[in-house]
């Protein structure tokens, strides 16, 4: 088996209608994920994220550049690629047609299930997603959540090697997320491989190991979400109520941003009581937490635009 799961090299897309002006959507995207890693890719709207996904599933060419699955080219070997990996599309939907039991028996049948071990399987992944009550009704009467939930399970009871999920949570309730979580994490310790897109940071922080920021379709950092934590210069945030224009009092603590009428400071514990003696006397109330990723990310994605523009 090669050693790594995929293995994607200086990947463009440029997107080029008749008609239409082209959109360069990835301008030379490099990454790798380990067999058995959970990796998420994170990044603002049109980031360039869904496209990078559709090339290494072998739903997309790509303008240059490759990329491959476990050794094997995604554009010029596709029909080796998919049976090795399975997706979850951005905004996909079961078919209405069917119920959710029949959809993911008969997916794991056409992928060359036998009949009792697609039927085990069915079984198993609609009990992970919590679908057994509506398993035998069709998807056209089921809620949003449930459709996603559905199209979640079909793609997690193939157990393939490497499973490609595009937000795959959206729309979902906070126990059919870490429904979601926790089938992953089992699935990568039996030994799958995962990457996800999702715009949930606790998400990313929860269920994966290593992340990458895209922005503007090339990569702006990658590292583990402590990792990206620790670049914003501090574990924990201070918000200071009414301080938006009191930065000045407070920049020898660390960095300060103005948010929502308030001023937040990232510092370290060492300097905490130091900066609380100053709210105090300056009178303001002041709330303190750790560092998110949403906070880390806000950070390096607001840096990058800034100089930009
Ligand atoms: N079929 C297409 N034709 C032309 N342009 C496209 C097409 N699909 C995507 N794009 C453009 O390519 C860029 C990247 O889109 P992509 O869907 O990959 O972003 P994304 O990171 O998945 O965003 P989101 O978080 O909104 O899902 C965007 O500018 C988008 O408008
Ligand atoms: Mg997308």
């Amino acid at each position: 088996m090669a050693d790594l799961a995929l293995r994607a090299e200086n990947v463009r897309k440029v997107y080029d209608r008749r008609g239409a002006p082209p959109t360069t959507a990835l301008q030379g995207v490099s990454l790798v994920v380990r067999p058995g890693e959970r990796v998420a890719l994170l990044g603002r709207n049109g980031a360039g994220k869904t496209t990078f996904l559709k090339i290494a599933a072998t739903l997309l060419a790509p303008t240059s550049g490759s990329v491959e699955v476990f050794g094997v080219d995604v554009d010029r070997r596709p029909e080796e690629v998919r049976p090795l990996i399975a997706v979850v599309p951005q905004e996909g939907k079961p078919f209405f047609h069917l119920t959710p039991r029949e959809q993911v028996y008969t997916y794991l049948l056409a992928r060359g299930f036998a009949r009792a071990e697609a039927k085990r399987r069915t079984d198993d992944a609609l009990a992970q997603m919590a679908l057994e009550e509506v398993a035998d009704r069709l998807s056209v009467t089921l809620s949003g959540g449930q459709r996603q939930r559905t199209m979640v399970a079909t793609v997690i009871a193939t157990e393939a090697p490497l499973l490609f999920l595009d937000e795959p949570t959206i729309g979902m309730d906070p126990f059919a997320r870490r429904a979601v979580w926790a089938s992953l994490r089992t699935l990568s310790k039996k030994g799958s491989t995962i990457l996800l897109t999702t715009h949930y940071l606790d998400e990313a922080e929860a269920l994966s190991d290593r992340l990458y920021i895209i922005e503007h379709g090339k990569v702006l950092v990658d590292g583990t979400a402590q990792s990206l934590k620790r670049d914003t210069g501090g574990s924990l945030r201070v918000s200071i109520a009414g301080g938006a224009g009191l930065s000045g009092s407070f920049a020898s603590f660390g960095r300060t941003f103005p948010e929502a009428g308030a001023l937040d400071v990232i510092t370290t514990p060492e300097r905490l009581p130091e900066l609380l003696a100053v709210a105090v006397r300056l009178g303001l109330s002041t709330t303190v937490g750790p560092v998110t990723l949403e906070e880390a990310f806000l950070r390096v994605v607001g840096r990058s635009i800034d100089e930009d523009t």
